[in-house]
Protein backbone atom coordinates (compact mmCIF):
# COMPACT_ATOMS: atom_id res chain seq x y z
CA UNK A 1 0.00 0.00 0.00
CA UNK A 2 0.86 3.59 -0.87
CA UNK A 3 -0.41 6.46 1.26
CA UNK A 4 -0.56 9.77 -0.04
CA UNK A 5 -1.01 13.33 1.58
CA UNK A 6 -3.04 15.75 -0.61
CA UNK A 7 -4.02 19.38 -0.39
CA UNK A 8 -4.11 22.00 -2.46
CA UNK A 9 -4.73 25.72 -2.52
CA UNK A 10 -2.54 26.64 0.17
CA UNK A 11 -2.04 30.14 -0.71
CA UNK A 12 1.11 30.90 1.24
CA UNK A 13 2.39 33.99 1.56
CA UNK A 14 4.66 35.60 4.72
CA UNK A 15 1.56 35.95 6.57
CA UNK A 16 1.07 31.84 6.01
CA UNK A 17 4.33 31.15 7.45
CA UNK A 18 3.74 28.58 10.15
CA UNK A 19 0.52 27.84 9.90
CA UNK A 20 0.82 24.24 7.88
CA UNK A 21 4.33 23.44 9.40
CA UNK A 22 3.23 21.86 13.02
CA UNK A 23 0.68 19.63 11.01
CA UNK A 24 3.46 18.94 8.60
CA UNK A 25 5.74 17.95 11.21
CA UNK A 26 3.73 14.47 11.90
CA UNK A 27 3.54 13.91 7.75
CA UNK A 28 5.99 11.35 7.43
CA UNK A 29 4.37 9.06 10.19
CA UNK A 30 1.08 9.23 8.37
CA UNK A 31 2.14 9.19 4.63
CA UNK A 32 4.90 8.15 1.79
CA UNK A 33 4.21 11.70 -0.20
CA UNK A 34 2.99 14.86 -0.23
CA UNK A 35 0.98 16.58 -3.38
CA UNK A 36 0.16 19.77 -3.91
CA UNK A 37 -2.56 21.03 -6.11
CA UNK A 38 -2.17 24.10 -6.84
CA UNK A 39 -2.20 27.65 -6.15
CA UNK A 40 0.86 27.42 -3.69
CA UNK A 41 1.04 31.67 -3.44
CA UNK A 42 -1.51 34.23 -3.07
CA UNK A 43 -0.27 36.57 -5.78
CA UNK A 44 2.34 33.76 -7.63
CA UNK A 45 5.21 36.32 -6.64
CA UNK A 46 9.06 34.57 -5.96
CA UNK A 47 9.09 36.09 -2.46
CA UNK A 48 5.47 34.26 -1.76
CA UNK A 49 7.07 31.04 -3.32
CA UNK A 50 10.00 31.28 -0.87
CA UNK A 51 7.71 31.19 1.62
CA UNK A 52 5.96 28.16 0.40
CA UNK A 53 9.58 27.09 -0.48
CA UNK A 54 10.09 27.45 3.20
CA UNK A 55 6.93 25.98 4.64
CA UNK A 56 6.63 22.70 3.02
CA UNK A 57 10.30 22.41 1.97
CA UNK A 58 12.45 19.88 4.28
CA UNK A 59 9.61 17.68 5.21
CA UNK A 60 11.17 14.07 5.35
CA UNK A 61 9.07 13.00 2.42
CA UNK A 62 9.27 13.79 -0.82
CA UNK A 63 6.78 17.01 -2.19
CA UNK A 64 5.51 17.35 -5.54
CA UNK A 65 3.21 20.17 -6.89
CA UNK A 66 1.55 21.86 -9.61
CA UNK A 67 0.90 25.81 -10.15
CA UNK A 68 -2.43 27.10 -10.05
CA UNK A 69 -3.93 30.03 -11.75
CA UNK A 70 -2.85 32.24 -8.86
CA UNK A 71 0.82 31.07 -8.82
CA UNK A 72 0.04 32.55 -12.66
CA UNK A 73 -0.47 35.62 -11.67
CA UNK A 74 2.78 37.87 -11.31
CA UNK A 75 3.82 36.08 -15.05
CA UNK A 76 6.39 34.81 -12.73
CA UNK A 77 6.09 31.12 -12.66
CA UNK A 78 9.72 30.62 -14.14
CA UNK A 79 10.94 31.94 -11.44
CA UNK A 80 8.70 31.06 -9.21
CA UNK A 81 9.03 27.29 -10.24
CA UNK A 82 13.04 27.25 -9.66
CA UNK A 83 12.22 29.03 -6.70
CA UNK A 84 10.04 25.88 -4.81
CA UNK A 85 12.41 23.59 -6.87
CA UNK A 86 15.66 24.73 -5.14
CA UNK A 87 13.43 23.77 -1.93
CA UNK A 88 14.25 20.12 -3.12
CA UNK A 89 10.01 19.91 -4.24
CA UNK A 90 9.21 18.83 -7.64
CA UNK A 91 7.19 20.83 -9.58
CA UNK A 92 4.89 19.19 -12.77
CA UNK A 93 3.97 20.89 -15.52
CA UNK A 94 2.95 18.77 -18.56
CA UNK A 95 5.71 15.99 -16.79
CA UNK A 96 5.75 13.20 -14.71
CA UNK A 97 7.70 11.58 -11.84
CA UNK A 98 8.60 8.04 -10.91
CA UNK A 99 8.77 7.80 -6.88
CA UNK A 100 9.92 4.48 -5.29
CA UNK A 101 8.06 3.57 -2.23
CA UNK A 102 8.81 0.24 -0.58
CA UNK A 103 9.47 -1.31 -3.35
CA UNK A 104 6.49 0.54 -5.09
CA UNK A 105 6.84 2.54 -7.87
CA UNK A 106 4.49 5.40 -7.29
CA UNK A 107 3.75 7.29 -11.13
CA UNK A 108 2.64 10.83 -10.32
CA UNK A 109 1.86 12.93 -13.58
CA UNK A 110 0.60 16.62 -13.56
CA UNK A 111 0.07 20.18 -15.31
CA UNK A 112 -2.11 23.11 -14.02
CA UNK A 113 -5.11 22.33 -16.67
CA UNK A 114 -7.20 25.02 -17.52
CA UNK A 115 -11.34 25.89 -17.83
CA UNK A 116 -13.38 25.17 -20.45
CA UNK A 117 -16.45 23.25 -18.58
CA UNK A 118 -17.68 19.98 -19.10
CA UNK A 119 -19.92 17.44 -21.15
CA UNK A 120 -23.21 19.96 -22.16
CA UNK A 121 -21.92 23.12 -21.08
CA UNK A 122 -18.34 24.04 -22.28
CA UNK A 123 -16.63 26.25 -24.66
CA UNK A 124 -16.61 25.14 -28.30
CA UNK A 125 -13.19 25.07 -30.78
CA UNK A 126 -15.53 27.20 -33.20
CA UNK A 127 -15.92 30.97 -34.34
CA UNK A 128 -13.86 33.57 -33.36
CA UNK A 129 -9.57 33.32 -32.63
CA UNK A 130 -9.91 34.28 -28.84
CA UNK A 131 -12.44 31.33 -28.30
CA UNK A 132 -10.48 28.94 -30.52
CA UNK A 133 -7.56 29.95 -28.45
CA UNK A 134 -9.42 29.37 -24.98
CA UNK A 135 -10.62 25.91 -26.27
CA UNK A 136 -7.27 25.19 -27.54
CA UNK A 137 -5.41 25.92 -24.39
CA UNK A 138 -7.59 23.72 -22.80
CA UNK A 139 -6.95 21.35 -25.18
CA UNK A 140 -3.09 21.39 -25.06
CA UNK A 141 -3.11 21.05 -20.98
CA UNK A 142 -5.06 17.99 -21.48
CA UNK A 143 -2.94 16.53 -24.35
CA UNK A 144 0.20 17.27 -22.43
CA UNK A 145 -1.25 15.45 -19.00
CA UNK A 146 -1.79 12.18 -21.35
CA UNK A 147 1.39 11.81 -22.70
CA UNK A 148 2.82 12.26 -19.55
CA UNK A 149 0.67 10.25 -17.78
CA UNK A 150 1.15 7.27 -20.57
CA UNK A 151 5.14 7.85 -20.67
CA UNK A 152 5.41 6.46 -16.94
CA UNK A 153 5.58 2.87 -16.27
CA UNK A 154 5.20 2.45 -12.37
CA UNK A 155 2.21 0.53 -10.06
CA UNK A 156 -0.14 2.81 -9.36
CA UNK A 157 -0.51 6.15 -11.18
CA UNK A 158 -1.35 9.39 -10.10
CA UNK A 159 -2.74 12.62 -12.04
CA UNK A 160 -2.34 15.63 -10.46
CA UNK A 161 -3.87 19.12 -11.53
CA UNK A 162 -5.25 22.54 -10.31
CA UNK A 163 -8.16 22.77 -12.62
CA UNK A 164 -11.20 19.93 -12.11
CA UNK A 165 -11.56 17.35 -14.37
CA UNK A 166 -14.96 16.49 -13.62
CA UNK A 167 -17.94 18.34 -12.41
CA UNK A 168 -18.94 16.43 -9.47
CA UNK A 169 -16.16 18.08 -7.49
CA UNK A 170 -17.61 21.07 -7.78
CA UNK A 171 -20.65 20.92 -6.49
CA UNK A 172 -21.33 23.73 -3.88
CA UNK A 173 -20.26 25.92 -6.51
CA UNK A 174 -21.95 28.42 -8.69
CA UNK A 175 -23.05 26.50 -11.61
CA UNK A 176 -22.68 29.56 -13.44
CA UNK A 177 -18.28 29.30 -12.74
CA UNK A 178 -17.98 25.43 -13.66
CA UNK A 179 -16.23 26.38 -16.98
CA UNK A 180 -13.74 28.41 -15.11
CA UNK A 181 -13.31 25.97 -12.95
CA UNK A 182 -12.12 22.57 -14.72
CA UNK A 183 -13.04 20.94 -18.28
CA UNK A 184 -14.10 17.74 -19.51
CA UNK A 185 -10.84 17.60 -21.61
CA UNK A 186 -8.71 16.76 -17.86
CA UNK A 187 -11.15 13.90 -17.41
CA UNK A 188 -10.67 12.16 -20.75
CA UNK A 189 -6.87 12.24 -20.44
CA UNK A 190 -7.12 10.74 -16.88
CA UNK A 191 -9.29 7.79 -18.17
CA UNK A 192 -7.96 7.35 -21.45
CA UNK A 193 -4.16 6.88 -19.20
CA UNK A 194 -6.33 4.35 -16.65
CA UNK A 195 -4.87 6.50 -13.53
CA UNK A 196 -5.57 5.46 -10.09
CA UNK A 197 -6.54 8.19 -8.64
CA UNK A 198 -7.03 11.97 -9.52
CA UNK A 199 -6.59 15.55 -7.40
CA UNK A 200 -7.07 18.91 -7.70
CA UNK A 201 -7.94 21.89 -6.45
CA UNK A 202 -8.87 25.20 -7.12
CA UNK A 203 -12.63 25.00 -6.22
CA UNK A 204 -12.89 26.05 -2.83
CA UNK A 205 -16.25 25.74 -2.32
CA UNK A 206 -17.18 21.93 -3.84
CA UNK A 207 -17.26 18.87 -2.68
CA UNK A 208 -14.06 16.13 -1.73
CA UNK A 209 -15.33 13.29 -3.70
CA UNK A 210 -15.99 12.58 -7.53
CA UNK A 211 -15.23 10.12 -10.65
CA UNK A 212 -14.52 10.33 -13.64
CA UNK A 213 -17.01 8.90 -16.25
CA UNK A 214 -14.50 6.09 -16.51
CA UNK A 215 -14.32 5.49 -12.58
CA UNK A 216 -11.17 6.91 -11.76
CA UNK A 217 -11.81 8.34 -8.08
CA UNK A 218 -11.10 12.21 -8.04
CA UNK A 219 -10.68 14.34 -5.00
CA UNK A 220 -10.87 17.88 -4.48
CA UNK A 221 -8.38 18.57 -2.12
CA UNK A 222 -8.67 22.57 -1.82
CA UNK A 223 -7.87 23.50 1.58
CA UNK A 224 -11.09 25.14 2.35
CA UNK A 225 -12.64 21.99 0.93
CA UNK A 226 -10.82 19.10 3.27
CA UNK A 227 -10.78 21.87 6.24
CA UNK A 228 -7.44 20.57 7.23
CA UNK A 229 -3.55 20.82 6.16
CA UNK A 230 -3.89 17.51 4.21
CA UNK A 231 -6.13 14.19 3.47
CA UNK A 232 -4.37 10.85 3.24
CA UNK A 233 -5.38 8.83 0.45
CA UNK A 234 -4.55 5.11 -0.36
CA UNK A 235 -3.24 3.58 -3.63
CA UNK A 236 -2.89 -0.39 -3.79
CA UNK A 237 -5.22 -0.78 -1.34
CA UNK A 238 -9.67 -1.76 -1.87
CA UNK A 239 -10.33 1.47 -0.38
CA UNK A 240 -8.61 5.12 -1.31
CA UNK A 241 -10.31 7.40 0.94
CA UNK A 242 -8.71 7.26 5.06
CA UNK A 243 -9.71 9.10 7.97
CA UNK A 244 -6.99 11.22 9.53
CA UNK A 245 -7.77 13.04 12.86
CA UNK A 246 -5.56 15.99 13.74
CA UNK A 247 -3.50 17.20 10.53
CA UNK A 248 -5.11 20.83 11.48
FE1 LIG B 1 -7.15 28.40 -8.29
Amino acid sequence: MIRIAAVGDVHVDKDVVGRYRPALEELPDRADALLIAGDLTRHGTVDEAKCFAEEFGGLGVPVVVVLGNHDHQSDQQDELTRAIEDAGITVLEGSATVLEIRGHRLGIAGTKGFGGGFAGACASNFGEREMKDFVGTAERYADDLERALKSVECDALVALTHYSPVPETLVGEPLEIYAFLGCYQLGRSIDAAHAALALHGHAHHGSERGRTPGGVPVRNVAHPVIKQAYNVYQLLSDEVDTTLIGAR
